[in-house]
């Protein structure tokens, strides 16, 4: 690997973002189906993602992270040696297996009509006068109430949940040494939160996912108390600004490719537009890897604890013909999930968040357009929209 010429991506590129970031990954990928990145290699095809997304051989490196950037201790420390993403083998299984049930299409439909009232009432506050910020507005609020009521939680506890998974999804972030101490705040007041609702929901049960890990807690000893409330964390943490920020692109993308008004006409496209816009602006555009044994690939030895970053976006685009276009008939599914056995936990609840979103808002919103340039975020971590202006009516 070290004799290797290829070409240079630096992903931290502050310009890296919009239009350029499209154009960068697809000249990148004009080039070669592998390049160097400041932290080890990033692969760039189909089946390469699919490899180092699949092989056992390879793991997610949040330990190693945490290792780099001094974390060895505290709550911070015990969370992510907790998180599920870094968890594998027969642990892995089986904490998947109790999670799971409560989170298939079928069980994600269940929760279809609150996520309807959350539209309905997101939207009415701002559609007398035409013109809405959808971050804020919506993207933001909207999948917080979903998770609270999926985790069995007040809806007016909302906004804190926001807060706290906005701080821990930072410890993927490029800056966690200088926010060490809010994100290890964030992370004590969850866990102290967490407990509290657990400890009132056990004698009380109901449909969400706190009672049924309770359930196989107390009833199946499947489960350790710091196992469930990690489980709670990592759904939390997962399930926030991830939807946030899908839903803000489609919106935008759907805008600025003339097909609001198509979505408007026939919401039974809604399905088709998530997945396109999944494909088309991955808001999980790389994850990464690190060898645990040595790995051959492509005539290539990657030896143990080299770091390979894997591209969704190239993924996703990978010998597609054409644009956006929420009509068009797509041969593979994205890769913006991930896969293999780390493959997204709440793929389902995503998608019909995105779906009630996108067969709601267009006929709620006529004639929507852009009210002001969207603000991007940076594509290194989750990749959203800071601002969104839009206007509609007439
Ligand atoms: C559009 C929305 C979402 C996207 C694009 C997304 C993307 C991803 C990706 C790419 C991974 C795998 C990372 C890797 O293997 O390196 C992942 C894992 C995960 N996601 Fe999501 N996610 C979304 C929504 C959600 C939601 C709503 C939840 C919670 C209900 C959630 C919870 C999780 C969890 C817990 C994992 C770890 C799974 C494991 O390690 O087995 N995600 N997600």
């Amino acid at each position: 690997m070290t004799d290797l010429e290829v070409p240079q991506f630096d992903y931290l590129d502050p310009e890296l973002r919009g239009p350029r970031f499209h154009e960068r990954m697809r000249e990148l990928h004009g080039e070669s189906w592998i390049a160097q990145s400041p932290l080890g290699y990033i692969v760039l095809d189909r089946e390469a993602v699919e490899f180092f997304l699949r092989s056992r051989k390879l793991t997610f490196p949040g330990m190693k992270v945490a290792e780099v950037f001094g974390v060895t201790d505290g709550p911070l420390y015990e969370e992510i040696s907790r998180n599920i993403l870094n968890i594998n083998g027969e642990d892995h299984r089986r904490l998947r297996n109790l999670v799971n049930p409560a989170l298939t299409a079928r069980a994600a439909d269940v929760y279809r009509p609150a996520m309807r009232g959350f539209l309905e009432d997101l939207t009415a506050r701002f559609t007398d006068g035409g013109r809405c910020e959808l971050v804020e507005d919506v993207c933001k609020p909207y999948p917080a109430l979903t998770i609270a009521t999926v985790m069995g939680a007040p809806l007016e506890d909302a906004p804190r949940l926001y807060d706290w998974s906005n701080w821990i999804q930072r410890q993927f972030a490029a800056d966690l040494l200088e926010q060490r101490a809010r994100i290890e705040q964030a992370v004590t007041e969850f866990y102290d939160y967490a407990h509290a609702l657990l400890e009132a929901r056990r004698p009380n049960p109901g449909d969400d996912l706190i009672s049924k890990l309770i359930e196989a807690r107390y009833d199946g000893d499947r489960l350790s108390d710091v196992e469930l409330v990690n489980l709670v964390l990592n759904v939390l943490v997962g399930g926030v600004d991830t939807t946030q920020s899908q839903l803000a692109h489609a919106v935008r993308l759907l805008v600025e490719h003339d097909q609001w008004a198509l979505l408007a006409e026939r919401p039974e496209l809604a399905s088709q537009a998530v997945e396109e816009a999944l494909r088309y602006e991955p808001i999980t555009p790389f994850t990464a890897r690190i060898a645990l044994e040595e790995v051959e690939y492509g005539g290539i030895t990657f030896p143990e604890g080299t770091i390979v970053m894997v591209s969704a976006w190239n993924a996703n685009h990978d010998g597609v013909e054409g644009g956006f276009d929420i009509t068009a008939e797509r041969e593979h599914k994205p890769f913006t999930f991930g896969a293999g056995i780390h493959y997204c936990l709440g793929a389902n609840l995503a998608r019909a968040e995105m779906q009630e979103a996108l067969a709601y808002l267009p006929g709620r919103m006529p004639g929507l357009r852009l009210d002001g340039e969207p603000e991007f975020g940076s594509p290194n971590g989750i990749y959203g929209l800071e601002r969104l202006p839009l206007r509609f009516g007439a």
